[in-house]
């Protein structure tokens, strides 16, 4: 596995305290070791993209940092603090937010239900739904998908607009991390692009992005 990391891109300089710092991260699965003592810094509006072939730990790695795995050993630690998740709605509340493969939207539900899934604002009546659908609108407008209404049923949506579904939601949470396992997978060239432009707003905005791929032109 590959950190393709390029400090030289970051709009801030490198001497910005990481926001997360993994060291020596150790994961054992009855006796495979699927990670092998990782290393890595994030810092806030950085992307690093780790790159590597099926079997190579990504996704292990992923699942520890948003706390649905159980490090072996080593540490990690999410602005200057050792952190222990122990679910994936624990790292969410403290800023990590994770974007699965298999994306996790609820068909059902419409836009505004799944941008705001699990928050206090989504019970309620109509006021509520109001606020719901204007708050959904905001953070459409930041990603550059306002065309998206907050009211269509997500299970008619296309796999690219229910990824920016699920995007809305880490931003909901004011995630400080957004994690994406190979978003591209479901994405045709004109959608990857179309992400890469948010990714840079992201990080424009000091959001810091791990991205999963592999494929290694992305
Ligand atoms: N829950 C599990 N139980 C046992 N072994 C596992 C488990 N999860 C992953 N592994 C093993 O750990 C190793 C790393 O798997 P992982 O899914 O992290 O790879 P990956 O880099 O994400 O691969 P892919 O590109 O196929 O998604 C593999 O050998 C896999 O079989
Ligand atoms: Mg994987």
């Amino acid at each position: 596995m590959v950190d393709a990391d390029r400090p030289g891109d970051s709009a801030l300089p490198s001497s910005t305290a990481p926001l997360l710092a993994v060291r020596g991260i150790v994961k054992e699965f009855s006796g495979v070791r699927a990670l092998d003592g990782v290393d890595l810094d994030v810092r806030p509006g950085e992307v690093h993209c780790l790159l590597g072939q099926n079997g190579a730990g990504k996704s292990t790695l992923i699942k520890v940092l948003a706390g649905a795995h159980r490090p072996t050993s080593g540490t990690v630690e999410w602005q200057g603090r050792e952190v222990r998740p122990t679910s994936p709605v624990d790292a969410l509340r403290s800023g990590i937010a994770t974007m699965y493969q298999e994306l996790d939207v609820v068909g059902g539900l419409t836009v505004a239900e799944n941008v705001f899934l699990g928050h206090e604002l989504s019970r309620g009546g109509v006021t509520r739904r109001r606020e719901l659908h204007q708050r959904t609108r905001e953070l459409l407008d930041r990603l550059g998908h306002n065309r998206l209404s907050p009211g269509r049923e997500v299970g008619s949506l296309s796999a690219a607009d229910q990824q920016i579904v699920s995007l809305a939601r880490a931003l909901s949470h004011d995630a400080r991390l957004i994690v994406m396992d190979e978003p591209s997978a479901v994405l045709d060239s004109e959608e990857v692009g179309n992400l890469f432009r948010v990714v840079r707003q992201l990080t424009a905005d000091g959001v810091a992005v791990l991205y999963i791929s592999h494929r290694l032109e992305e």
